[in-house]
């Protein structure tokens, strides 16, 4: 077989939270293909990076009082323990941020400027008048304008599930600072993808044939007319909007001062720039790796990016005179013990890191997964009690199992001549185990290497090689423990893309060279010398798995600050007489003109004369509904000229801090029977 040139990449995780089970499934499932690969002698480079960019990143650094490059370096100094730890080998990992991928970004938007793909278009965006900058449609909030609810999300509902404009929400504000956004027009970069060119080549390149069906079928909807969730007529491929204004963390658009490019088109780009940097770093060209011809280019992501993939990414490397990919593998989503979908920020239910910290073995969870995974982009669920049968059944009890019964019954550790005919069998099994990883059906590999496994025990204790031995038969017993020794062999080849630790363990026990799909077919010779069998692969423990989703201690329950705010300072009673405090009787209460904050109450304090007194409470009180109602005043507080009048004193209400948060006013009121006049004590 002649040797393929691969590049492969993983989806580039952003870079504003550590790793969670998600991402730690989406590379192993890579890195079993890649391993394969390079098993059948393939040449690999395997690279990922972090996804910098972007609103979200800059707004988080932000908040943790960092630059965003500060910040992002963070992330990507923890990203080391989860990739050794959990066996991924990347050749390379690098940052949309750095120089490869500022100079390949623009590189690529100047060779599409002249197709005479991009165009700019002026739109009207929300703009925060406070931090001064355009907001997300994430980072808008308001009113939903079909049901009403409070505080929705700029694009849709959670209530009512309603899907609009933000600037349809009623009363929206600011998700970063509470200001009521204006509406400002802006010069936005669109990258024309409704152009008849971009059209036809995208139909052409999604459905001949080289995606996953199902994702081709679901990518052909966005070409032709439909309806949106909500009622709405969509008219097939819209152009890209692809810049954003500053302050943004990305890169600046050549020639566009204050323009930069959108997240998502310097993302992908970083395949390319982290390619580069390995490259480069090893003294190879890159323009000369990616001329080559032959070069297959592959990328592993999950269900929810698939647009960007195989839309926006095809026709930004194709219409700028680049190599396209030669697919694009999609997969599920990861849950956890029947959970909902791990948010993805966070992730839930299995924290890698704490998985290797109760020293669990990563190599049950590479096996646990390829066992689950097939070429279709279902989701996975990862359950604790399929698990620990999975590990313990199969795993130890199946396949290690063989050899550690197996290794006792060889004289001095050879190898002897066997006259059993199942060269045949394991020829087969390599074959088809070598087609399923192909495939990316690791599941199907799994059964039949587990299947071949069964067969290997049933012929091991059907042998019976103790009682042969008791019986004077060591002969025989030696020679159907060689045969399982074999037949080890050849399963540990099957196993190796998922199970390099346990591969490398098994190829030192037996002595042999570094095994492969195509060498494992040529059995061990015939007085080969075996070394001492050390115990492979322990059992996954309840205890473990408890610990493993046993809630993380609660955390210091925060300092309560009620209603919002630190209590004021201790006063003495001599401080509290100081305020006069006072049942009123609000005998009138009006609307003030001019004023949509204040409402005008004149008060009975048993003075014989009524008091006017302006108060802030017109947001949660018609003039009608106070009327007649007996409250509790500041008397003597000294008058205060007010635009609209004097106030002669204050009435009482309750609010929290953080009238946004919880919003409402309430006026104080003393249960029956309290008489204007009466003192507050
Ligand atoms: N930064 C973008 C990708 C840019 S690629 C040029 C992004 N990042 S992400 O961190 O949100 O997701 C990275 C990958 O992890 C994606 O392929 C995503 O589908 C995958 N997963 C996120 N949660 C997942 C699960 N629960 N299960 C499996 N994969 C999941 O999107
Ligand atoms: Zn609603």
């Amino acid at each position: 077989m002649s040797q393929r040139r691969l590049f492969v990449t993983t989806a580039l995780p952003y870079a504003n939270g550590n790793f969670h089970i998600g991402h730690i499934m989406e590379y192993i499932q890579a890195d079993i293909w890649v391993r394969f690969q390079r098993m059948q002698g393939h040449a690999v480079n395997f690279v990922c990076a972090d996804d910098a960019h972007g609103a979200p990143i800059m707004i988080a650094a932000d908040k943790a009082g960092k630059t965003p490059q500060q910040f992002v370096a963070g992330i990507a100094a923890g990203r080391k323990p989860y990739l050794d730890g959990f066996h991924i080998s990347f050749d390379n990992w690098h940052s949309t941020d750095a120089p490869e991928n500022h100079e390949l970004a623009r590189q690529i938007y100047l060779d599409l400027k002249k197709t005479g793909l991009i165009e700019t278009k002026t739109i009207e965006q929300f703009f925060d008048p406070e931090k001064n900058m355009f907001l997300p449609d994430r980072y808008i909030k308001g009113t939903c304008p079909k049901c009403g609810t409070k505080d929705q999300y700029g694009d849709n509902c959670e209530n009512c599930g309603a899907v609009y404009a933000p600037t349809d929400l009623i009363s929206p504000y600011s998700a970063l600072t509470g200001a009521t956004p204006v509406l400002k027009n802006s010069e936005h970069f669109f990258f024309k993808l409704s152009d008849p060119r971009c059209v036809d080549f995208l139909e052409k390149w999604t459905q001949d044939g080289k995606l996953q069906a199902e994702v081709a079928n679901k990518v052909k909807e966005w070409f032709s007319v439909r309806t949106n969730p909500d009622g709405s007529q969509s008219e097939g491929l819209g152009d890209w909007d692809i810049s954003r204004d500053a302050p943004y963390f990305g890169i600046e658009i050549p020639d566009a001062p204050g323009k930069y490019f959108y997240v998502w088109l310097d993302a992908p780009v970083g395949y390319l720039a982290s390619l580069k940097n390995l490259l480069e770093k090893r003294g190879e060209s890159y323009a000369d790796y990616m001329a080559a011809p032959g070069l297959e280019q592959y990328h592993f992501i999950g269900k929810d990016i698939v647009t960007f993939h195989t839309l926006f990414w095809p026709a930004m490397l194709h219409f700028s005179g680049r190599k396209t990919p030669d697919n694009v593998f999609v997969h599920g989503f990861l849950t956890v013990n029947n959970g909902e979908k791990m948010s993805k920020s966070r992730g839930t239910g299995l924290d890698p890191l704490k998985y290797l910290s109760l020293g669990m073995n990563p190599e049950w969870l590479r096996y646990y997964l390829a066992a689950k995974l097939n070429a279709r982009n279902e989701d996975i669920d990862f359950n604790a009690d399929d698990f620990m049968a999975r590990v313990n059944s199969d795993l130890v009890g199946k396949y290690v199992n063989i050899a550690s019964r197996a290794a006792k019954f060889l004289p001095d550790g050879k190898l002897v001549a066997s006259r059993e005919q199942s060269h045949m069998t394991s020829t087969n099994l390599l074959k088809l185990v070598s087609q399923n990883f192909e495939d990316r059906e690791y599941g199907k590999a799994m059964r039949e290497i587990m299947a071949f496994s069964d067969n290997v025990n049933s012929l091991f204790d059907a042998a019976a090689p103790w009682k042969l031995i008791k019986e004077g038969k060591a002969d025989l017993a030696a020679e159907k423990s060689s045969e399982a020794i074999q037949m080890f062999r050849v399963m540990t080849a099957c196993l190796k893309p998922v199970m390099p630790g346990v591969a490398a363990a098994v190829e030192a026990f037996l002595q042999c060279a570094p095994l492969t799909l195509e060498n494992a077919a040529t059995p061990l010779p015939v007085g080969h010398q075996v070394g001492t069998y050390q115990h492979l692969m322990q059992r996954v423990t309840a205890e473990q798995l408890d610990a493993l989703f046993e809630a993380p201690a609660a955390p210091e329950p925060e300092k309560l600050t009620p209603g919002g705010e630190e209590l004021a300072p201790t006063i003495t009673i001599d401080d509290f007489a100081k305020i006069d405090l006072r049942i009123a009787l609000i005998v009138n209460c009006e609307a003030v003109e001019g004023s949509t904050k204040l409402l005008r109450l004149t008060l009975d304090v048993g003075e014989g004369k009524t008091r006017n007194v302006f108060s802030g409470i017109a947001s949660a009180y018609k003039p009608g509904d106070l009327i007649g109602k007996h409250t509790v005043m500041v008397a003597n507080l000294a008058p205060r000229k007010m635009k609209f009048g004097i106030s002669e004193g204050m009435v009482l209400a309750a609010s929290h801090a953080d009238e946004k948060q919880t919003p409402g006013i309430h006026v104080l009121e003393p249960t029956s029977g309290a008489l204007p006049g009466m003192r507050v004590r």
